[in-house]
């Protein structure tokens, strides 16, 4: 490093080999003018140093050792609690690219404007290069990034989420090619500043993509997907154009191993949005006896076509970023056990025996806590312990169901599809498309009410089509084509497609569905049409099963509920129709002619199903 000033913190692995890494962590260090540069090994000694500092400066509260082993708290600042949609920006090189549903900015005028943010804006602070792999190292599905970063709390988070360190340098070695992501807090810091808790930036957020050279700016927030680089920005929002041009898929699904009584195993992913029900899903257990989930992913998943025509899914990831509230023993136990040790928890309140606890977690409330803002909480209090967004930090290997298959690094050959939302009417429990195009269509025009994993109103319906509004890094309607390619691609054996809603509620705004372990009956169903064995009846939107077609053993739901939650609305769906056509309108020439031919012939079944 030339600045006179920069002291170098070298890996233990020793030289930066690639010198186009060695040149842009230069050109970084020489615009933002941190105090320090240090190179991640990835080792546990690094990781420690990252909870120290973050102890040493308030942002983390060492947890009680007996109660969870090597985990802290953190509290972040309350205007920095989740992913900021509309700071998010896809700067491809026309409006056009990027498309209806993305934010857009000139690539070249973005980097102007952020380059003057970014100039001496980790003064003060240490810069931290964290080399990662998403996937299994070496995997032929995996792919490298770079992140640069002035929060340790990033470093510590991607030690979790990601494989990182000096053994990524190695498969980089001197020429790989690598996802350049540059986040900074945006909270330089003078000699007499003293340092806030969760530096942010209040005034400036930016969540910046640059498609074509493979890069991201992000600056201002520290939270999760803003700040993790390698997860939404990275392995969805990047690795989906990368996806489009090479002909593979970046997905924003969980993956889970099912296996039924007789040892028979499928794999099957599913795309929900944010908080609607992914990380419960895979890793459920089974209320219906003899069949088991295994978890190989909870968010996001990459799939290749094999020799064999078939879709191999990888999980780019290493951990999981998990929704606290409402993770219990009860409603996923897998979670709860993930979390006994080497965790991260961020936003959830503290017990005074310093463990954590959030709203859901356990019947009773605890008499006393403080609270995701440090104030002292009571149980009557009438404020929430937690954020609703608040998170975990956990190794996917601490999951007691996480499937042998993992780490496998041809990735595991996928059986089904899911897509689904968060959907109180219309939508029924659960439907298989006729075809691949019928499914893309069942996948395009999916909806659901919003969550506090994004910053914005809750329970706004909006379409979230294949759960990736706010993760397709191109046009929208071009993903819609791709979808359909993958699907015409020659000799493909192509997973089946399902669309599920645990969601339905009644008149009185109770869940009509149990959800979560009772889940895994319609897993069953699914496992089955794959299979071959399961039955089916054609209607309008697609295939159901009548209600003796689920297995019901052992399930207490009031009589009907079941009939309700497998029946068409027509009158319903008929009044989806324009609402899906203004939907696809937004897509304008980009709209692939499958997906109008879709919505014609729902609307053509749908009338000839009324008369
Ligand atoms: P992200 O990490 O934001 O992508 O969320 P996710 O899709 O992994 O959602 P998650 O599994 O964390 O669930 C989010 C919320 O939905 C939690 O509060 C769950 O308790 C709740 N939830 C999950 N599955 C079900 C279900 O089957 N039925 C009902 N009613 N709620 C569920
Ligand atoms: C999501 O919002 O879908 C998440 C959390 O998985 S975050 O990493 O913040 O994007
Ligand atoms: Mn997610």
């Amino acid at each position: 490093m030339s600045s006179p000033t920069m002291e170098v913190v070298e890996t233990t692995g020793g030289e930066m080999r690639n010198r186009k890494l060695a040149a842009w962590i230069e050109e970084v260090a020489q615009l933002c003018k941190p105090d320090k540069v240090h190179v991640c090994d990835g080792s546990p000694e690094e990781y420690q140093t990252m909870l120290r500092l973050m102890i040493t400066s308030g942002t983390a509260i060492a947890m009680n050792p007996q109660k969870r082993p090597n985990s802290v708290f953190v509290r972040s600042n309350p205007a920095d609690v989740a992913r900021v949609e509309d700071r998010t920006f896809i700067c491809a090189k026309t409006k056009d690219e990027a498309g209806p549903t993305n934010n857009w900015e000139d690539p070249a005028k973005m980097k102007d404007l952020l380059a003057r943010l970014y100039n001496g804006g980790m003064t003060g602070r240490t810069m931290y290069v964290i080399p990662y792999s998403m996937g299994p190292i070496g995997s032929p599905i995996a792919k490298v990034g770079v992140e640069i970063t002035d929060s340790p709390y990033v470093v510590a988070n991607m030690h979790i989420m990601a494989r990182v360190g000096t053994k990524v340098l190695d498969v980089l070695g001197a020429n790989g090619e690598f996802v350049k992501g540059l986040h900074s807090v945006g909270a330089p810091l003078g000699p007499n500043d003293q340092d806030s808790p969760w530096p942010c930036n209040g005034e400036h957020k930016y969540i910046c993509h640059f498609p074509d050279t493979r890069e991201i700016w992000s600056y201002g927030s520290g939270y999760g997907g803003n700040a993790l680089l390698g997860k939404k920005c990275h392995a969805l929002r990047i690795a989906s154009v990368q996806a489009r041009d090479e002909g593979w898929m970046a997905e924003h699904m969980l993956i889970l191993k099912l296996t039924n009584p007789e040892g028979q195993v499928k794999f099957i992913t599913g795309a929900f949005p944010s908080a609607c029900g992914k990380t419960n899903l895979a890793m459920l257990i089974p209320t219906i006896p003899g069949w088991t989930v295994e978890t190989i992913g909870d968010d996001i998943a990459w799939m290749k076509f094999g020799a064999d025509g078939r879709l191999y899914a990888i999980n780019p990831e290493a951990g999981f970023f998990g929704v606290a509230p409402g993770t219990s023993m009860q409603s996923n136990a897998n979670a709860m056990l993930s979390v006994t040790k080497n965790s991260i928890f961020t936003n959830c309140a503290m017990t005074p025996d310093l463990d954590v606890w959030w709203e859901g977690m356990t019947d009773k409330k605890p008499a006393e806590l403080t609270d995701w803002l440090r104030r002292p909480w009571t149980p009557d209090c009438g404020r929430k312990a937690a954020h609703p967004n608040a998170r975990f930090t956990a190794p996917a290997k601490q999951c007691p169901v996480i499937a042998k298959e993992w780490e496998d690094p041809k990735g595991v050959p996928i059986d089904a599809i899911l897509f689904g939302g968060r959907r109180s009417g219309v939508v029924p429990l659960v439907t298989e498309a006729f075809d691949w195009q019928h499914g893309t269509f069942l996948g395009a025009t999916a909806s659901s009410e919003t969550t506090a994993a994004t910053t914005g109103k809750v329970g706004v319906l909006r379409r979230d089509p294949m759960a990736m509004l706010p993760f397709c890094g191109y046009n929208m309607g071009d993903y819609f084509g791709h979808y359909l390619n993958i699907g015409k691609k020659a000799g493909a054996k192509l997973p089946k497609i399902f669309y599920v809603n645990w969601f339905r509620q009644d008149e009185n705004g109770k869940f009509l569905w149990p959800g979560y372990g009772e889940n895994s009956r319609v897993l069953r169903w699914a496992f089955e049409r794959c299979a071959g064995t399961g039955n089916a009846v054609d209607t309008p939107i697609g295939r159901m099963p009548s209600p003796n077609d689920i297995d019901t053993r052992g399930l207490d739901i009031p009589a009907g509920n079941l009939a309700k939650l497998l029946s068409v609305d027509v009158d319903g769906w008929l009044a989806e129709v324009p609402l899906i056509r203004e939907h696809f309108a937004k897509f304008g020439d980009h709209l692939p002619q499958g997906m109008k031919d879709e919505v014609n012939k729902l609307e053509e079944r749908l009338k000839k199903a009324k008369k």
